[in-house]
């Protein structure tokens, strides 16, 4: 087991929501797994001004995002977590000195002997990023002699390759590479990772996995949920920099990569980024049109209560053009995977939260039972993000009887049968892995600029080009025309809540 050396944890934003629904929980569970060193402290910084004891009580003990048996049931726990968790008001003034914070810092590292190893969380808009490691820099707090200093980075990872490319120089200039951390919490999440498990730990799907045997692949992440108190930020976003480009792409980059020559972060991160730069980029406007969809929740009834459309939402545009369903088509440029289409799809409001890999495998190519409906029924394999995690195969078995009739019949896996392993949540891996200086699940910027150029030129055509906004009722699989993408092929298939259950049953949740 790696080992995690004492340190200290500086969250900027700490007031944020992140820090109480996301950060802290995932700490806590690290503690109550026993994965935090010896000494240990967490120190947040924001503008808001609180004390130490103002923030144990909104991230702890006031906290709407402890369940109340971690509060009961783990007081020793908590009380001594409570006592690791320092609170440090930055000042409203934009080019704050951090003085005053390196002096913090200084006095708990020597107090609670965190061996000068420090990570510099930062969970605030993008704007803020340069002036915090510009800062921290300024103050030697990026300088490793005398312990290891690490920055982690949250998304949005700039709005456009420019300015992606803008905030990877910002950074670099005061961190060096090594030292950034760029967080995609779907890397962190455990089915995710096993996409590099199925793929490369068996020796039964990888000789398959080309254009030989797949037809085509297909990635649905749907929410059921919209864009709640995230309006402003989200209207700014719109679904394909929130999503595509950083989670689904992450995705992407790990069903298509090749077999890298370790499981050594940097040869991982080589191969993702070969395979991000081998997709075709699309940008001339016909195949923009044919390859793109876009559209918006309108207001609908569902499960007999109104729901808003996108641009009632609070802090939304009355007439925003910004898209809370993308779909796209694609190729890969490789070896590979010439001319398999990948068809990836995102979107609010759907009719249930699920996130789901599907490889649709060819037919054979010499078809013995062609009178037996096997036609239509292609092999597929599912693997199964969330919820309900697992992996499906779909394969043809003989219907007992006369002749040879094939039916279509499923074998699964659940991660929920592992029931003595407990999976850790996205943030509480990734943090474990900073801490411990394991880049493997974190994007590089390299990563970061490919998945950009990638999707810039889409973003171009949708804003400078008549492309239509198409509309959806809240609650249905997208807009009327989201099957036209997949020409010849039939449909999405539209999954339900649990993995196994055949398209065509939904829950709406
Ligand atoms: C975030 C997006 O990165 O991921 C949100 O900004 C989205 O808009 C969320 O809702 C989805 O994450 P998960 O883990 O719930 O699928």
């Amino acid at each position: 087991m790696k080992k995690t050396e004492n340190q200290m944890l500086v969250i900027f934003g700490a007031s944020g929501d992140l820090t109480a629904r996301k950060l802290i929980p995932a700490i806590l569970n690290l503690a109550q797994g026993g994965h935090l060193p010896n000494n240990f402290v967490v120190l947040g910084a924001s503008r808001s001004e609180w004390t130490d004891e103002q923030f144990r009580k909104s991230v702890i003990t006031e906290s709407r995002h402890l369940g109340d048996e971690l509060k009961n049931n783990h007081k020793k726990l908590i009380s001594d977590f409570c006592n690791r968790l320092f609170y440090h008001e930055l000042g409203s003034d934009q080019d704050a000195d951090y003085g005053p914070l390196k002096k913090r810092i200084d006095e708990l590292n020597k107090t609670y002997k965190t061996d000068n190893n420090y990570i510099f969380y930062l969970s605030v808009p993008p704007s803020a990023h340069e002036l915090i490691s510009k800062n921290l820099h300024e103050q030697n707090l990026d300088d490793e002699s005398d312990g290891w200093k690490r920055l982690i980075v949250e998304k949005p990872f700039g709005y456009s390759l420019e300015t992606a490319k803008n905030l990877n120089n910002i950074l670099q200039q005061y961190f060096k590479e090594s030292q950034i951390f760029r967080i995609d919490h779907y890397l962190g999440k455990e089915t995710v990772q096993n996409l590099l498990v199925t793929r490369f730990a068996n020796s039964i799907f990888e000789p398959l996995w080309n254009r030989n045997y797949i037809h085509h692949v297909e990635i649905t992440n749907a929410e059921s949920g919209g864009v709640e108190k995230r309006g402003g930020y989200y209207d700014k976003s719109g679904a394909l920099r929130d999503m595509f480009q950083s989670h689904l792409l992450q995705i992407v980059a790990l069903v298509i990569m090749e077999p890298p020559l370790s499981a050594d972060a940097e040869e991982i991160r080589n191969e993702k980024l070969k395979a991000l730069k081998s997709l075709r980029l699309m940008t001339d406007p016909e195949t923009l049109h044919k390859s793109t969809i876009r559209a918006q929740y309108v207001s609908s009834v569902i499960d007999g209560k109104k729901v808003k459309g996108y641009r009632e939402e609070e802090d939304v545009d009355l007439n925003s053009m910004t898209e809370t369903y993308a779909a796209i088509k694609f190729y890969v440029d490789n070896w590979r995977w010439a001319d398999v289409p990948f068809y990836v799809r995102t979107a609010k409001r759907m009719p249930t939260k699920v996130t789901e890999v599907v490889i649709h495998f060819k037919t054979p190519h010499h078809q013995i039972f062609k009178d037996s409906g096997m036609n239509s029924k292609d092999n597929k394999l599912i693997i199964r993000i969330q919820p309900d995690e697992g992996v499906l195969i779909k394969f043809g078995v003989k219907v007992p009887g006369q002749g040879f009739k094939v039916e279509r019949a499923n074998l699964d896996f659940y991660y929920s049968s592992l029931v003595e392993n407990h999976v850790m949540e996205a943030y509480e891996r990734l943090l474990l892995d900073a801490m411990q200086g394991d880049a493997t699940l974190y994007a590089r910027a390299d990563e970061v600029e490919a998945a950009w150029a990638f999707v810039d030129p889409i973003l171009e055509y949708w804003k400078n080009s008549d492309a239509k906004m198409y509309g959806y009722s809240a609650g249905v699989w997208g807009p009327k025309n989201a099957d036209d993408l997949i020409e010849g092929l039939g449909m999405w298939r539209n999954p339900s809540e649990n993995l196994a259950d055949d398209p065509g049953f939904c829950v709406i949740c």
